[in-house]
């Protein structure tokens, strides 16, 4: 059957659908017979359920399949237009789905795992349990660390384990129209987010809009009250949400928004130990054409290396491979020697004053 269900519309030069196609694609499809303005109303809602449902499988599924799926599920999809609204809701704020096996890339002994684990995924995925013990799931949380210790990388794992979207939102975004309307864009985001089922919302470099107010310019002060107001009412929403923040900068958030009763959990994301260097190391080392290394020697020579540092680590090693292959024109196996060579050309990002004011924070901040 050809998709050909789009003509131009000569005015504004933009594909159309084509209501006599539609109606006869969605009939070839399903079996089911709609007037060709119906199947037209339709057509947009089963372009979004193509989205949905792409997203939730991983895959793309193909327009006859979700129209296929879209039909024979009509009655259970489309109580009222929740679903389709949610739909584009989704969309327009850049959802997408992640995958569970993120979660497997981090190692049981990385904290925060554990903690992530007990107090924000179980109490989700057993919420009898957590209901009969009166556990009531985090809905807001702060993640602190160092640059590139894998805060975000944590955040997509939760959302990736719960299969819930992940939304993300960065400061540079709502400044996009101006510093001026920053508070407004970030009053209209967390609008939106409020109305959103299953989804972690991410927002990054925190403290671009959370910074003290006793530094703050006007502008600021405005943005970070704003924020103040907005956090209560996304904890308040009926919706199963979680918010997370992150940054590099936990000192300098306002002093109110650290307060109990409005972060449920700050967490700190920290240096990795030796299995957590490990876990990390094999995961970039399963993707190189590798041969003979001493994966325990390494791991012991990099203890101020955080996610980042071990990912460029590769980055670097798999370039050189690369180039030697191509240079000497036979196949180049990456061993201990290809590391023992470039290690010196990474500079770790922890030293032991970062350590050292990390663990001031740690003691300062942390709750959960
Ligand atoms: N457990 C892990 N396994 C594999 N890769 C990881 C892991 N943790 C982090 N990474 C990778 O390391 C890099 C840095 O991680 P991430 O961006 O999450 O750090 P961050 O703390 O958010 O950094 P920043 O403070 O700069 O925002 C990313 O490319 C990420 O994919
Ligand atoms: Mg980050």
């Amino acid at each position: 059957m050809e998709l050909d269900m789009n003509v131009k519309n000569p005015e504004h030069n933009i594909n159309v659908p084509n209501p006599e196609h539609c109606a006869s694609f969605i009939y070839d499809c399903s079996g089911r017979k709609f007037e060709p303005e119906i199947a037209e109303e339709i057509w947009g809602d089963i372009l979004r359920h193509k989205w949905f449902l792409s997203e939730r499988l991983g895959r793309d599924v193909g327009i006859k399949v979700a129209c296929l799926d879209f039909i024979e599920n009509a009655d259970t999809l489309q109580t009222g237009l929740e679903n389709s609204e949610q739909v584009f809701l989704l969309k327009e704020m850049g959802a997408h789905m992640v995958d569970r096996s993120v979660w497997d890339t981090i190692s049981d002994s990385q904290p925060p795992k554990q903690i992530v684990n007990k107090q924000i995924v179980l109490p989700l995925t057993e919420p009898k349990l957590a209901a009969k013990h009166g556990v009531k799931p985090p809905r807001a949380i702060i993640f602190f660390g160092p640059p590139g210790t894998g805060k975000t990388h944590f955040v997509r794992a939760i959302a990736g384990i719960l299969q819930w979207w992940f939304v993300e939102i960065s400061p540079s975004v709502l400044m996009a129209d101006g510093a001026d309307l920053v508070g407004s864009s970030l009053k209209k985001f967390m609008e939106k987010a409020r109305n959103l089922e299953e989804a972690v919302i991410f927002i990054d470099e925190f403290e671009e809009i959370a910074g003290s107010r006793e530094q703050a310019s006007r502008i600021d002060k405005s943005i970070t009250n704003e924020f103040l107001k907005q956090v209560p009412l996304l904890k308040r929403s009926a919706r199963k949400s979680l918010l997370v923040c992150a940054t590099n900068y936990i000192r300098e958030l306002d002093s109110a928004l650290l307060r109990p009763g409005r972060f449920d959990c700050i967490i700190p994301v920290g240096g990795l130990d030796e299995q957590g260097r490990k876990t990390i190391f094999m995961h970039y080392l399963s993707k190189t054409n590798r041969g003979d290394v001493d994966i325990d020697a390494i791991v012991s020579m990099i203890p101020f290396f955080t996610p980042a540092d071990i990912e460029y680590l590769f980055q670097k090693v798999t370039q050189f491979a690369f180039e030697k292959e191509y240079q000497v024109g036979k196949d180049y196996k990456i061993c201990t020697d290809t590391f023992m060579e470039l290690l010196p050309s990474v500079r770790p990002t922890l030293t032991d004053e970062i350590i050292a004011e990390f663990q001031q924070d740690c003691d300062e901040y942390t709750r959960f």
